[in-house]
């Protein structure tokens, strides 16, 4: 399979998996677990939007930081930017929270409500360099569209 055979499969994975079910830290659990049974990274969780700051939610992999500004890192850039963040080497993204010394390189995908507010972020570390490209961001961000569907009724 190569990567966007994988992101077709785990969309329709992620589709079966949280159909029915909409209590946020469920879906987002099992949706972080299919998404590093699929792929292996190395770290691959959830930050919520909780008092104005982003709250680790949750997460497969090595412990991570509990809260992040908006603006801060690559979690609080996309939140203030509204957008996904696609980072091919952590040590040239200006301000990079390193959670893990071990992580390399970054995406990070938004979830919005039907009103368009950010509510939660997808976070996904690799240990090696330049593992994200656009088909990552296109395959992570139509799944966060099915996940922010269902649970924040986010119809777009
Ligand atoms: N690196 C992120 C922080 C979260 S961890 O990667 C899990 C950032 O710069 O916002």
């Amino acid at each position: 399979m190569d990567k966007k055979e994988q992101y077709r499969e785990l969309k329709l994975q992620v589709q079966g998996l949280i159909e029915g079910e909409t209590l946020e830290v469920s879906v987002l659990a099992n949706v972080s677990a299919a998404i590093r049974e699929m792929f292996g990274f190395f770290w691959v969780g959830f930050y919520l939007v909780r008092d104005n700051e982003l709250a680790l939610g949750p997460f497969q992999g090595t412990p991570a930081c509990y809260r992040i500004k908006k603006g801060r890192g690559v979690c609080g850039t996309a939140w203030a930017d509204g957008r996904s963040i696609v980072v091919k080497d952590v040590e040239e993204f200006p301000g990079h929270i390193a959670c893990s010394s071990l992580s390399r390189s970054e995406i990070v995908v938004p979830l919005f409500d039907a009103a368009g507010i950010m509510r939660s972020e997808l976070d996904i570390d690799s240990t090696e360099i330049g593992t994200f490209d656009e088909d990552d961001r296109e395959g992570l961000e139509a799944i966060c569209c099915l996940v922010a569907k269902q649970l924040y009724g986010n119809g777009q």
